[in-house]
């Protein structure tokens, strides 16, 4: 995609009020956007040295130098520039909304919107199909005033296409890149959010996960990803691989931002009478007032945090990540936390192993409902169907790098909804979560297991369960490491208070050297 050009087109689209609003912006004292926190970003607004619009323009900035070569994003939103002058009308007048108003905000591909901008899961089959709707999650961010700066970068299809795609790969964008290490994965699937972030390139964003996809993304850039309770924040107008697995949170460089905007997230969907069951068993665990309360900064005093040692803290001796966990592990303690080391979950090998947990069966088969669901809805697409998807790649071999495959698309095209099969498979992921997870904490009165970002997001997404990464340190090529806390249904409020403890405590996120 040729960025410089597009942000060029958005400047000649400029409205008149944006441009007078602009102006404005050039005699206020200068801000540094760069690891602004949304708290930062606020106090500069309403001293006055920062507008909207500014920001939007330094952001937009930010992409075309870095965008050509990151691939963190795929769309530029042509209305953003004009809706950050909204916002800071709304803020002269003294209407603003909240803290998230005037706050530029990309959004993961497969998030619906109305307006100009293409929603494509990253391919080429879903360009210039119209959506019948926004997504419940921006309708929500709108209305806390954020602005929806542009579409985020993803493996395509939510990685949903092949296990031979690569993470961060779509056909709308090209490759994404590790904005620490040109070598190193940046993570899937959503991989733009995370490198987006990272990179400087928005003040947050929104990712989707069902097995590691916000996570792993996160921790792989350096910033903060929250997978929250699959049902606490809706999944209307996603293009979701699953309804029973999938959840939608925010990708911030703090953990404070971060909750700032699942705080605007957060519920059931604005446009539905009624709520998912999911949705409905969630709703209980949002606490009046708001997440913002668990930002302590000690609130890691009392927790009892597990460490799942094996296998995943075995690291090789005088390893780079073996030192900074056992650094983070005795700062967790010297914060007052009582560690529980040692932990084992049961069955951990078959719940790593999606073939034999029951994931892949029900996932196949989740995926076909959802994605024919999802397409035969859109009010105006070239295809309409998986199979349709299926033909539409063979018919883009070169465009859509077909040498990439489509055997998870195959697999699952070969489903036919949810039979005894997918339901023994549910029970089968119900049931290790009960013996696994679930008793662990129970028995150990946990309220957090710790892991590395990277390896254990099958444990949580098996149960549907929550889990928040932190920068946790850089491996000596450069590339970053998060640790991960994880909980059962409804611990945000725990996996908050030990996330921004922690985070307050190691302040390990630096930005990418390249910028
Ligand atoms: C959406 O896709 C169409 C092609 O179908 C393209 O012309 C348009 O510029 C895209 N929108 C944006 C905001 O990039
Ligand atoms: C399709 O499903 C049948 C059984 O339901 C199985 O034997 C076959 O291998 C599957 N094919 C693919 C491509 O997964």
């Amino acid at each position: 995609m040729a960025f410089p050009k597009s942000c060029f087109f958005l400047l000649l689209q400029l409205s008149a009020a944006a441009a007078a609003a602009a102006a404005a912006a050039a005699v206020v004292p200068s801000f540094d956007f760069k690891e602004a926190t949304i708290a930062g970003i606020q106090s500069a607004f309403d001293e006055g040295r920062l507008t909207s619009v500014q920001l939007v323009h330094d952001y937009l900035e930010q992409i075309s130098s870095y965008n050509p070569r990151l691939r963190a994003v795929v769309e530029l939103n042509p209305d953003a520039l004009s809706d950050a002058a909204r916002a800071d009308r709304r803020r002269l007048s003294g209407l603003a909304v909240g803290p998230l108003d005037g706050v530029p905000i990309l959004l993961k591909d497969n998030m619906c919107t109305l307006g100009r901008l293409n929603t494509t899961a990253g391919s080429l089959a879903l360009l210039g199909s119209v959506v019948p709707r926004e997504a419940a999650v921006a309708i929500l961010l709108r209305r806390a005033g954020a602005v929806i700066l542009g579409k985020a970068s993803m493996s395509e299809w939510s990685a949903f296409r092949s296990v031979s795609l690569p993470a961060g790969w779509c056909a709308r964008s090209g490759q994404g890149r590790n904005p620490y290490s040109a070598d190193s994965t940046p993570c899937g699937s959503s991989s733009g959010p995370a490198i987006g972030v990272a990179a400087n390139m928005a003040a947050a964003a929104l990712g989707t996960e069902v097995d590691g996809s916000i996570l792993c993304p996160a921790g792989e850039s350096s910033v903060v990803g929250i997978k929250p309770t699959v049902g606490l924040v809706s999944r209307a107008g996603i293009l979701i691989v699953s309804e029973r697995l999938e959840a939608v949170g925010p990708i911030a460089r703090t953990v404070a931002d971060a909750v700032v905007v699942l705080d605007a997230i957060v519920g059931s969907d604005p446009l539905a009478a009624d709520r998912t069951a999911d949705e409905v068993a969630a709703a209980k665990f949002i606490p009046a007032g708001g997440y913002r309360q668990f930002l302590k900064a000690d609130g890691l005093r009392g927790k009892r945090v597990g460490i799942l040692r094996r296998p995943f803290f075995v690291y090789a001796k005088r390893s780079v990540e073996g030192a900074a966990f056992d650094r983070h592990f005795r700062t967790i303690r010297a914060k007052g936390a009582i560690l529980v080391d040692n932990l084992q979950i049961e069955n951990l090998e078959v719940i790593l192993n999606a073939m034999k947990s029951g994931e892949s069966a029900d996932l196949l088969a989740e995926f076909k409902l959802s994605i024919n669901s999802y397409l035969s809805k859109l009010v105006s697409s070239s295809v309409r169907s998986l199979a349709d998807v299926i033909a539409f790649n063979k018919q883009h071999i070169a465009e859509e790098r077909m040498e990439f495959g489509q055997n998870i698309f195959l697999a699952a095209e070969n489903t036919s909804g949810l039979r005894e099969a997918e339901k023994m498979a549910m029970e089968e992921m119900a049931r290790l979560s009960a013996e696994g997870l679930e008793k662990v904490m129970v028995e150990n009165r946990l309220d957090a297991v710790v892991f590395p970002e990277a390896r254990a997001s099958p444990v949580l997404a098996i149960g549907g369960y929550p889990g928040i990464t932190v920068p946790a340190g850089y491996r000596s090529s450069g590339e970053p490491f998060g640790i991960c806390f994880g909980g059962l249904k409804g611990s945000e409020p725990n996996l908050i208070e030990i996330a921004y403890a922690f985070e307050q405590a190691t302040r390990v996120r630096k930005r990418p050297a390249i910028m």
